[in-house]
Formats: structure tokens, C-alpha cells, sequence
């Protein structure tokens, strides 16, 4: 899907296709840096669906370090666009987290709620550590003070989609981040 496929659909862009590539191969370095090699397993990156499986394919393409991957998906309580912090694991992880550095890989930080949550969550589970990575982050809307170990790029708070992000389920797969145009959502 490109520019073209969103009509007037798309605002404008944010993020370009090869923005997002050229900040995630900075990343991978960053985390090549970080990782620990002398833990007994390797890194755990955890995708948290479905906003994550476009930054989780790219980021950990770009990583040299040995790591597995596996899969979260956890829903918020309350209603379908705000975050409530309270969090329901819908999938799970098939991995034991006790004893792992576990990187959590996200599409958008917003309020940081989920995060925080997981976060906790993993820690609970006796993980050996817990850094974050995630593609975007909105600085406007934090409501907790989530320290994102790896942030792509602090966006504005506005509807964003894109590179993982929906609206309705829709332009996921857009290879970019953009702004939706007002008219989509019902505001002119
Ligand atoms: C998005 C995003 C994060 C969360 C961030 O997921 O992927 O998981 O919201 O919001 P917060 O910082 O306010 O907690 P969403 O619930 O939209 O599900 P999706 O990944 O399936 O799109």
C-alpha cells in the first residue's frame, strides 16, 4: 500500500518509509551495544500485537545479536480509543520470562499505560531485565512516566497510521507514518 492507495484519505506524511528504516538500523546498533552476551540466553524481543509486527520484523532484522522472538497481545479496559491501564492478556507468551533480557518492541507509545502495565508484568515473572523499544512515542499524551529505552520518533497528538498503526483495522500497511485527514474520523 503507498500514498497513491490513500487518496485524500492521508493528511500528509510524518515519517517517511526511509526515515523509519534509517532510525531503526540506529537503533539495532544501539541495542547491539546494550545487550549484555554473557547472560545465559539470549534476548527476548516480545512484539506486542498487532500494532508491533511492522517494527518487530524490521527492528530485529537490523539487530546482529542473537535473540528469539515472541508474541503478547493485551487489550485495555474502557472504551476502544483510551488506554485505562487496566490490562488483559489476550495472548500470551509461550516463553518463560524468568531470568531473560527481554526487549519489548511496540509500534506508538501513547499514554504509556500499557507499557507501564507490561512492563511490571514481565518484571513479576522475574525477567532478568525489561528495556522497551518503539517505533513512535507521543510526549503530549503520556500519563505515566514510562522510561522508553529506544524511541523512533516523538509525533504529535494527532491520528496517526501507518507502519503498524490502524484506523478501524485499516493502513497498517502503509510503509509510512501519516496524519489521517479529518474527514475519515467525522471531524471536518
Ligand atoms: C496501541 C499500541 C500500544 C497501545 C499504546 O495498541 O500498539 O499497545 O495502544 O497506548 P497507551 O500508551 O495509551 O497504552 P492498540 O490497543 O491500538 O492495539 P493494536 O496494537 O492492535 O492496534
Amino acid at each position: 500500500m503507498d500514498a497513491k492507495d490513500m487518496g485524500a484519505d492521508l493528511d500528509r506524511i510524518l515519517v517517511t518509509e526511509e526515515q523509519m528504516h534509517t532510525r531503526l538500523r540506529e537503533i539495532a546498533a544501539q541495542i547491539d551495544a546494550d545487550v549484555d552476551n554473557t547472560a545465559d540466553s539470549p534476548l527476548l524481543a516480545v512484539g506486542v500485537l498487532r500494532g508491533a509486527v511492522m517494527v518487530m520484523a524490521d527492528l530485529t532484522r537490523y539487530i546482529h545479536t542473537p535473540l528469539e522472538m515472541d508474541w503478547m497481545a493485551v487489550s485495555s479496559y474502557g472504551n476502544s480509543t483510551k488506554s485505562s491501564g487496566v490490562v488483559r492478556i489476550l495472548k500470551d507468551l509461550d516463553t518463560e520470562v524468568a531470568g531473560r533480557d527481554v526487549l519489548v518492541v511496540e509500534d506508538v507509545v501513547d499514554t504509556g499505560l500499557t507499557l507501564d502495565w507490561l512492563t511490571k508484568n514481565l518484571a513479576s515473572r522475574g525477567a532478568r531485565s525489561v528495556r522497551i523499544a518503539a517505533a513512535l512515542r507521543k510526549p503530549e499524551c503520556l500519563k505515566v512516566n514510562v522510561q522508553v529505552d529506544y524511541v523512533g520518533f516523538d509525533i504529535p497528538d494527532e491520528f496517526v497510521v501507518g507502519y503498524g498503526l490502524d484506523y478501524q483495522q485499516r493502513y497498517r500497511n502503509l510503509p509510512f507514518v501519516g496524519t489521517l485527514a479529518p474527514h475519515v474520523y467525522g471531524a471536518e
